[in-house]
């Protein structure tokens, strides 16, 4: 197959984060301060994907204002013609500091939503004072000007809150709003049973969804991605493997997608050891699932498999232990109707806990400046 440039990369620049939101998609084991890339590294890796054909470059964690150097990352960034989208919770910044990422020419923000009031927001971080921050954040973004994409991820204990959420992005004049359904990666597997949506609550969500873009054409651009796990086919994850985006890691692991590192037979290069350019034309990880040579059955014979390219290979992994298997949410999958009563038995568990990964209750720190 033809192989085109990525469009976009994601550089995960720490997985330092004051925030422990239950649904994470970063691995279990996070990346050490001391092992994260370096500026230098990371100024070589942005020149690398501008010429690599790159446009997009979506700066995030962990928190990315957690890094010191982000404001001078934004400009290497811009200096090389490269998009900058900052993905961050708002925790860390400050107003002179946004000023800052303004001067060195940041484009746009997404500012992540964990709930549309204090109760449910700091629960939800496991950061009390996390909301009010995040508030007056989102007021500076407004004043200085930023293009805003607020990003709310939703699950069955806020879903209720969907239509406070459309309007609060209304209220800061963002230009979109992303609602994203919790997905099941990295640490939020140990809490499906806290956050499965119920099947209602996820036609609830079509619904409103549905609605408010009709209603809102031409002033809010809604992205939606739906509870995947009551669908009857599967979502075209990464735009297909090896197609459209890459990942590197805070330590410079290059990954096809962000949940990559569950699937234990693939080996990621470094950036460290090798070119942009070489591992996503040659590196091994980008070739195992790229185009449809690796599928089988029933995706092989499937004339949906350049639509959804099987659907999500970390999916696959996690829920049926086989990376090269068709994504269970398929109903052509032999897997589908268990999922489908594993999904109703996490959405109906009673008096699930959620699992953190620090302990809940942290106070606001300063903001880097
Ligand atoms: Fe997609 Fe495979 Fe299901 Fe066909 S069988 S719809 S290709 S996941
Ligand atoms: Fe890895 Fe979907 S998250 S392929």
């Amino acid at each position: 197959m033809t192989i085109r440039p990525p469009i976009a990369m994601l550089a995960e620049l720490t997985h330092r984060c004051p925030l422990s939101c239950p649904y994470c998609s970063n691995p279990l084991e996070l990346a050490r301060q001391a092992q994260e890339l370096d500026t230098e590294t990371w100024v070589s890796v942005f020149r690398q994907a501008a010429d690599l054909g790159v446009l997009q470059l979506h700066l995030s964690g962990g928190e990315p204002a957690s890094r010191r150097d982000l404001v001078e990352l934004v400009r290497a960034a811009r200096e090389v013609g490269l998009y900058t989208n900052l993905i961050t919770s708002g925790i860390g910044l400050s107003e002179r500091r946004l000023q800052e990422l303004d001067a060195a020419g940041l484009d746009h923000i997404q500012l992540s939503l964990q709930g549309t009031d204090a109760a449910m927001a700091d629960e939800i971080g496991g950061y009390a004072g996390g909301f009010k921050r995040k508030m007056q954040v989102a007021e500076w973004i407004g004043a200085i000007g930023f293009p805003l994409t607020l990003n709310a991820v939703l699950h069955r204990r806020n879903l209720h809150q969907l239509p406070r959420a459309i309007e609060m992005a209304e209220d800061m004049g963002a230009r979109r709003i992303e609602v994203a359904t919790v997905q099941f990666h990295g640490w939020a597997l140990k809490n499906r049973n806290a956050l499965m949506p119920t099947r209602e609550q996820a036609r609830e969500a079509d619904a409103i969804v549905r609605e408010a873009r009709i209603r809102l054409k031409g002033r809010l651009v809604i992205d939606y991605v739906p509870a995947d796990y009551h669908s009857d086919y599967p979502k075209r994850c990464m735009g297909g493997w090896g197609t459209t985006g890459l990942n590197v890691t805070p330590e410079g692991k290059v990954l096809p997608c962000h949940a990559a590192e569950s699937i234990p037979h693939l080996v990621f290069d470094n950036v460290k050891d090798a070119s942009l350019h070489q591992i996503w034309y040659e590196g091994a990880a980008f070739q195992a699932y790229r185009g449809t040579d690796w599928m089988q059955e029933p995706c092989k014979s499937c004339e949906r498999k350049t639509v959804d390219f099987g659907g999500c290979r970390c999916q696959a992994m996690a829920i049926v232990g086989d990376a090269n298997a068709t994504d269970p949410v398929c109903i052509k999958s032999p897997h589908h109707a268990a999922l489908q009563a594993q999904t109703e038995a996490h959405a109906t568990a009673e008096g699930s806990e959620l699992v953190y990964r620090a302990a809940p209750g942290k106070t606001v720190p300063e903001p880097v400046e």
